[in-house]
């Protein structure tokens, strides 16, 4: 597999209302510590300088993601694309955006806007490395039961769980069978989901709790802490 970057994509998917953030608008517009969501994940796309093609997927009938995206300084071939109703249907207009000659493809929630470049890289790496489909993973410290309405029904050993970011990685091929081949995208919750449906292994790589997913106020406050904290780094070490 090539290492040109030109022939990696990156699907980041946007397209969501954001609702579980009340703040009335697509969370990719949301300001933390006074930039987007939207640009804070390009600027991880950036750093990590694996891709040479990145679609963003908004909200149809968007102009303000659409404004952002225009004028960001990415280096690389930037799109908006329309997204659909749910994850898989976005995540499908994305990949119809990508250029036919990519043969890797990350696909990233714009909600991970602090994912470090090193998570990119070790995606990246393992689809290289013939993985046709890579997952960064976290332990997990609480313990997780399986239920049924209020009552436990079981509770898997946390030893063997793993709390799943995002980039995901795959070999185009195979998610663009993944995507053909499954037709209830119900509780479709990420891709590897769609390649695990087909039989085809999904290989785990290190996340980074940096990663975390941008869903409640309490994550903004956290990711806002964070950025602000990193800011007074740099300034200090200049
Ligand atoms: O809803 P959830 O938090 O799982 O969404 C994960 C990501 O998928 C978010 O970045 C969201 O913007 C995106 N999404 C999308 N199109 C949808 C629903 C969610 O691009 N229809």
């Amino acid at each position: 597999m090539s290492e040109d970057p030109r022939r990696v994509g990156v699907i980041i998917v946007a397209a969501g209302s954001g609702v579980r953030l009340g703040r009335g608008m697509p969370k990719a517009l949301v300001r933390c510590a006074g930039r987007t969501l939207l640009e804070l994940s390009l600027d991880g796309v950036r750093a990590s300088a694996v891709a040479g093609h990145i679609r963003v997927v908004v909200p149809p009938g968007d102009t303000e993601l659409r404004a952002i995206i225009d004028a960001y300084p990415s280096g690389v071939t930037i799109a908006a694309v329309d997204g659909g109703s749910s994850r898989p249907e976005s995540v499908r207009a994305g990949l119809a955006a990508l250029p036919a000659d990519v043969d890797i493809v990350l696909v990233h929630d714009a909600a991970r806007a602090l994912t470090p470049p090193h998570v990119f890289h070790s995606v990246v790496a393992a689809v290289r490395g013939g993985a046709a489909a890579v997952v960064p993973g976290i332990a997990v410290s609480d313990t997780i039961k399986v239920v049924d309405g209020n009552t436990v029904t079981a509770t898997p050993d946390r030893a063997t769980l793993r709390a799943v970011q995002t980039p995901q990685g795959f070999d185009a091929a195979t998610l663009h069978a993944a995507h053909a081949a499954v037709r209830d995208h119900g509780s479709v919750t990420d891709d590897a989901m769609l390649v695990e449906s087909l039989g085809t292994p999904v290989t785990l790589a290190p996340g980074d709790p940096l990663a975390f997913k941008v869903t409640t106020p309490l994550d903004l406050m956290l990711a806002e802490a964070i950025v602000l904290q990193a800011r007074a780094q740099a300034q200090e070490d200049q």
